[in-house]
């Protein structure tokens, strides 16, 4: 069983924001991929999204580009979206179906979906060359409750390991079982962490979510993860039987059978360092960062809903996503201003209150993890 504490409970005594350099520095940028992006697992959106052979979508982090696919057998590859030959760029639409075969649009050097190097033009002219020796580079991947994950690293750490508080924690939502009805990609300009210590607090809701607020009682929060790479807890909905959506109500059948309590509960996790995931009792959010530049972050959104759902005339799951669609963008808004404001000389860190404990937590992971691998 989970203990959890209020959000106000944590001491953020002494706890500051984070350097200036850590939002606006290519070098800390570089760092971080290096230290983070290239060694953990990270996910990448729904493998429905690439359900047919040949199906895939481009995944980028910082300066490397993945191409996920479906390959012919079925199996998720993550190939490197750089040609063997002299590194150009193979793939350019964010999504789509390949043939059965990816080809370089310099030379055409042609590669199967599972990475390997099949053609070759005029390849006697080749010296001393072994197709075999040049297949696409892979990253790992794992799949887990629907789910799609990657990891850069030459030996990964196991994805049941490095998931295991996570793995335990979200049996009862049927994850696995739910389906994606719609998908939102944003482009924001702000720096990732930026973006998660705004999720990560909601001393800010009543200024900025008017809407959020009528629904959910922006203090309700208790958290039962509090340290480490995994963040959160709930947040409660006012209305007995009612979601956060544009008319308060359910929009959907509830996503699995739930204990009485979690149907009156949203619970909100951040997982270090790409997703952040919002269980209500009817459907569930799921964010994805594509980090591409410090001061620039893609977004996608994925809404997720019990089967059931999607085929009832009288239940609406656009009342969830435009719920959400209208608090994403008045939070990318404060998080764009926010980013411009730290680039300037004049930023110095500031005091959290204990209203943002989990932010303060956020840091102290991102710091320990930045020192120990440096
Ligand atoms: S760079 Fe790809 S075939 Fe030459
Ligand atoms: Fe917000």
């Amino acid at each position: 069983m989970s203990t959890f504490l209020r959000t106000t409970e944590l001491s953020t005594k002494g706890a500051r924001t984070l350097e200036r350099a850590d939002y606006v520095s290519a070098g800390v940028f570089a760092a971080e991929h290096e230290r983070i992006f290239a060694r953990e697992w990270l996910c990448v959106g729904r493998e429905d999204m690439i359900a047919g052979p040949g199906q895939y979508v481009l995944f980028e982090v910082g300066p490397d580009n993945l191409i996920v696919v479906r390959d012919r057998s079925g199996t998720v590859r993550a190939l490197h979206n750089t040609c063997r030959h002299r590194g150009t760029r193979l793939c350019d639409a964010p999504c789509g179906e390949l043939s059965e075969t990816i080809q370089c649009p310099y030379h055409a050097w042609t590669y199967g979906l599972d990475g390997r190097l099949l053609g070759v033009p005029d390849a006697k002219e080749m010296e001393d060359f072994d197709k075999a020796d040049y297949p696409l580079k892979q990253a790992a991947v794992a799949l887990w409750e629907g789910f799609v994950f990657v990891n850069l690293a030459e030996e990964p750490e196991p994805f049941a390991e490095a998931y295991a508080p996570l793995i335990s924690r979200f049996g009862r939502w049927n994850l696995g079982a739910l389906r994606a009805a719609r998908r939102i990609d944003y482009d924001v300009q702000a720096n990732w962490k930026i973006l998660f210590q705004n999720y990560s607090e909601c001393y800010h809701c009543s200024p900025v979510h008017p809407t959020l607020v009528k629904l959910s009682p922006p203090t309700s929060g208790e958290n039962d993860l509090t340290d480490g790479p995994f963040l959160g807890g709930f947040m409660t909905v006012t209305t007995p039987g009612g979601s956060l959506s544009v008319s308060g109500r359910a929009c959907g059948v509830p996503v699995a059978d739930l204990p009485e309590e979690d149907l009156q509960r949203v619970y909100y996790y951040t997982v270090f360092p790409n997703m952040l995931l919002s269980l209500h009792p009817d459907y569930v959010m799921v964010h994805t960062f594509q980090p591409v530049a410090p001061d620039r972050t893609r977004i996608t959104c994925e809404f997720l809903f019990h089967p059931a759902t999607l085929g009832r005339a009288d239940l609406d799951p656009d009342d969830g996503v435009g719920f959400w669609d209208q608090v994403n963008r008045e939070d990318w808004d404060l998080c764009e201003r926010t980013q411009r404001g730290v680039r300037s000389t004049a930023y110095e860190p500031g005091p959290y209150s204990r209203r943002e404990s989990l932010c303060a937590a956020f840091d102290r992971h991102y710091r320990q993890v930045m020192q120990a691998r440096a």
